[in-house]
């Protein structure tokens, strides 16, 4: 069920991740798949290009969205939503962006580091400052500070931006562990914005519990959604942020239309699809992502037995501590004399030294000729 996509498709397909990239290089950068669409995708994006939908998209709550998206969390993860509570916004980032502006005081905004690196900079542009929680490269488990995260509310804190499952650290954070950051967050009445891009692609062995079904989290957070990266639909445009009280629907429901970037009809079209017909193929997707992993293991073991990586719980992006092989900075390695693209680890946590992102969302031979690759240029 799930097709790899050869070269030339990929190239196609994925205009950044592939067409970026020189002929001969490998991109295994950013979070994208090298897998076809699922069918009943693809097939209802034909449909409503038949049909010419392509005017402006319905611009209130819940609707179709809203029922689809609620049905797929009730299925996937037992979570209850109320349709209505479910608000397009164009991409993730933009609904982090607008959720922390419309809701949150102006004290700084906690970010968990290494973190998705294009988020690194939404405090400044949002007029706040940034307070890490810093992970310790060393750390045997990826796990959130909460002496750390309480001393940061207590110094003025006043959102966390916590993303769940993470990305980069790999994890699906348990529901002990949440109910931990709920405590310390409730003790300073500060607020929560959960990035649950990954949701759907929790692997075997862990459990998505989302920030919002934990109780008394209802009026302190909102949670930022999308199908896109589970179904490789990022360029359509279209995410959702999910409210669990009425009165925070309404204050983001209130605001100016300028302020929210307007999400594509053929975005909600093929949500629409993916939340209501995709199981299936997602269910082959993470028996393939499962795969993957255990060949990743195999081959780091193999070719780069000094390479070190935490348990990989959700996402098909490894972080690879690769401080053993002396190099600053081996993404640049890797691509210059590898031909591999890898995200360099310094972008998700700057100033630090010998880490990678490494995307496994691709065919066992070219995560095959990757390492192989990886290998070759590492010991030299
Ligand atoms: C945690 C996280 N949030 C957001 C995004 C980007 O989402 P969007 O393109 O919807 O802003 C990514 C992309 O990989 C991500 O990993």
């Amino acid at each position: 069920m799930i097709r790899d996509l050869t070269d030339s498709e990929a190239r196609r397909a994925l205009p950044a991740k592939w067409g970026m990239a020189d002929p001969d290089v490998i991109p295994a950068w950013v979070a994208e798949m090298d897998y076809a669409l699922a069918p009943p995708i693809s097939e209802a994006l034909l449909d409503a290009v038949r049909a010419g939908r392509t005017g402006y998209p319905a611009f209130d709550g819940g609707g179709p969205l809203g029922e689809a998206y609620a049905a797929f969390a009730d299925r996937q993860f037992g979570h209850q939503v109320d349709p209505d509570q479910v608000l397009p916004v164009v991409d993730v980032t933009a609904g982090v962006r607008v959720a922390l502006d419309v809701l949150s005081s102006p004290g700084p905004m906690v970010m968990p580091v290494p973190a998705y690196h294009p988020q690194l900079r939404i405090a400044e542009i949002t007029g706040r400052q940034r307070a890490d929680l810093v992970l310790d490269p060393d750390a045997q488990h990826a796990g959130l500070d909460l002496d750390r995260l309480d001393r940061l509310f207590a110094d003025g804190a006043r959102t966390l931006l916590l993303t769940q499952p993470h990305n980069p650290w790999g994890r699906a954070f348990t529901r002990a562990e949440l109910e931990g950051v709920r405590d310390v967050v409730v003790r300073h009445r500060a607020r929560v914005i959960s990035d649950e891009i990954h949701a759907p692609l929790v692997l075997p062995g862990a459990e998505q519990v989302p920030y919002l079904s934990i109780e008394g989290t209802a009026d302190h957070a909102v949670a930022l959604v999308a199908a896109s990266k589970a179904f490789n639909i990022a360029g359509l445009k279209c995410a959702q942020i999910v409210t669990a009280d009425p009165a925070t629907r309404d204050r983001l429901l209130d605001i100016p239309y300028a302020r929210n970037d307007s999400w594509s009809s053929l975005g909600v079209t093929a949500s629409v699809a993916a939340y209501t017909h995709g199981d299936n193929w997602l269910a082959a997707l993470i028996t393939r992502l499962d795969q993957q992993r255990t060949l990743l293991a195999q081959l780091l073991a193999e070719h780069l037995p000094e390479a070190r990586m935490r348990p990989l719980e959700a996402t098909y992006l490894a972080w690879i501590d690769l401080r053993a092989y002396g190099y600053d900075d081996p993404a640049a390695a890797l691509l210059d004399k590898g031909r591999v693209w890898v995200n360099p680890g310094h972008d998700y946590h700057p100033g630090l030294p010998g880490h990678i992102r490494l995307n496994i969302a691709t065919s066992p031979a070219r995560l095959t000729e990757i390492v192989t690759r990886m290998a070759r240029t590492l010991p030299a």
